[in-house]
């Protein structure tokens, strides 16, 4: 068995060799997000990146953004991210040369999460924006923004409840999935229809699925 003070010293060089790495690679492919990872490496060594920027996420944010282009195209004003966690998405979209976004604001029930997507998306500056509130506590009548986007669906009780409060004609891109067994999901749906049934969007652009290996995600692109 390991002692302690080994674990610990072992934690710390593996730390510091992820900080080298993700600034190695972010250096090598001339990367403004990558160099944001590193930064939050470095700086929130706390925060969980590594389940945020895994390739299953990534993977579910990368067919996002593809079918956001194809179903709405690139050009939007201002673009609230909701349940945003470290702002994985909005770096994403920043990255993306088919977008062209006013301003992303990622919001979040969880205070400690703004100061690490501000890191990560520090290279934006003024286009970026991370906030602590309550999805079902914010004006979107007075906000008006252009596209609102939940991938988060699965974390929030009463999904029709919060569509319920936007205004008519919002745009908005949906994400849950059927991973029931993931304890912080507490509102999984079981196929692509529960989740249609549960939304009823007004209008639907894209609706699709991505299988993975452990569980099916699931996206509703629309307005409500
Ligand atoms: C695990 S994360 C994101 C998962 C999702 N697969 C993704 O990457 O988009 C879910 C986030 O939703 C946030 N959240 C849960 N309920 C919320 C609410 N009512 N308002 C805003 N954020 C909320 C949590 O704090 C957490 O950061």
């Amino acid at each position: 068995m390991m002692d302690a003070t080994r674990t610990d010293r072992l934690a710390e060089d593996w730390h510091e060799r992820a900080y080298d790495l993700t600034r190695g690679i972010a250096a090598y492919a001339a990367s403004p997000l990558i160099e944001g990872l590193a930064r939050v490496v470095a700086r929130h060594p706390e925060a969980e990146i590594a389940n945020a920027f895994n390739h299953k996420q990534v993977a579910c944010k990368m067919w996002a953004r593809d079918k956001l282009f194809e179903s709405c195209g690139g050009r939007f004003g201002r673009v609230w991210v909701l349940g945003g966690w470290y702002g994985v998405l909005p770096a994403m979209f920043f990255d993306d040369a088919r977008f062209d976004m006013d301003m992303i604001e990622s919001i979040d029930i969880d205070p400690d999460v703004a100061a690490i997507a501000e890191t990560l998306n520090r290279s934006a500056g003024e286009r970026f924006k991370a906030l602590t509130s309550d999805m079902y506590a914010l004006d979107y009548a007075a906000a008006k923004p252009d596209l609102v986007i939940n991938s988060s669906c699965e974390h929030i009780a009463d999904v029709r409840g919060w569509l319920d409060i936007l205004p008519e004609g919002t745009r908005v891109l949906l994400q849950s999935n059927d991973y029931f067994s993931e304890p912080s999901h507490i509102n999984c749906v079981a196929s692509l229809t529960a989740f249609e049934e549960m939304a009823a969007l007004r209008e639907v652009r894209f609706s699709g699925e991505l299988p993975t290996k452990n569980y099916t995600r699931f996206m509703l692109i629309g307005t409500v």
